[in-house]
């Protein structure tokens, strides 16, 4: 599936791969419901709720491509990227921009945040040097001047936030309108 035809199509995809475990203490679902709550709690528009939610839908896009799937802690495959790809015949730049964006925060956090790097979670630190490090000045410059720069540092905070385990949380059902209200009609 090269491209989100429905809203069904997403949710199918965590139907199917969501109790997934990648390398954190909680789900793909989890993880995706968390970061969506605390963006609900922080008081986030709509479109930055929706990136929370489905920030890492590539690492499911990455599960269901049996053919050719690598474990992602031998290898990025881009799954920020890959995702926001698959999310942009559906939304508009401002859901899929910060989810393309959010491993450049975090590259761009470790970069020039003391002590940042140290707080990140395991797989996460082990998943940063795949994606890259630090970032150059140049690639700074060019993220701190991008239209989602804001949205994306703010979708960074909740990933990190978003791996409690075993939090009673809204369930996925419960954003079906919100979605919907931000699906481009085509
Ligand atoms: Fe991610
Ligand atoms: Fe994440």
């Amino acid at each position: 599936m090269t491209r989100c035809a429905s809203i069904d199509d997403i949710v199918d995809l965590f139907d199917r791969f969501g109790d997934e475990f990648y390398g954190e203490k909680v789900s793909q679902r989890d993880h995706a419901l968390q970061c969506a709550a605390l963006a609900v709690h922080e008081g986030s528009g709509p479109e930055l709720v929706a990136a929370a939610l489905l920030h890492d839908v590539g690492h499911l896009l990455e599960l269901a491509d049996e053919t050719n799937y690598v474990e992602s802690i031998e290898r990025d495959r881009h799954h920020q990227i890959e995702g926001a790809r698959w999310l942009s015949s559906l939304f508009s730049p401002a859901v899929t921009d910060p989810i393309e964006h959010h491993v450049t925060a975090k590259r761009w956090r470790c970069t020039v945040e003391d002590g940042y790097t140290d707080r990140l979670s395991e797989a996460s630190q082990i998943s940063l040097a795949l994606q890259g490090g630090r970032l150059s000045l140049r690639e700074r410059h060019v993220f701190e001047a991008s239209t989602s720069f804001g949205a994306s540092l703010s979708l960074r905070s909740f990933d990190d936030a978003g791996k409690v385990s075993g939090l009673s949380i809204p369930p996925f059902s419960s954003y079906r309108t919100l979605l919907e209200s931000l699906a481009v009609p085509h």
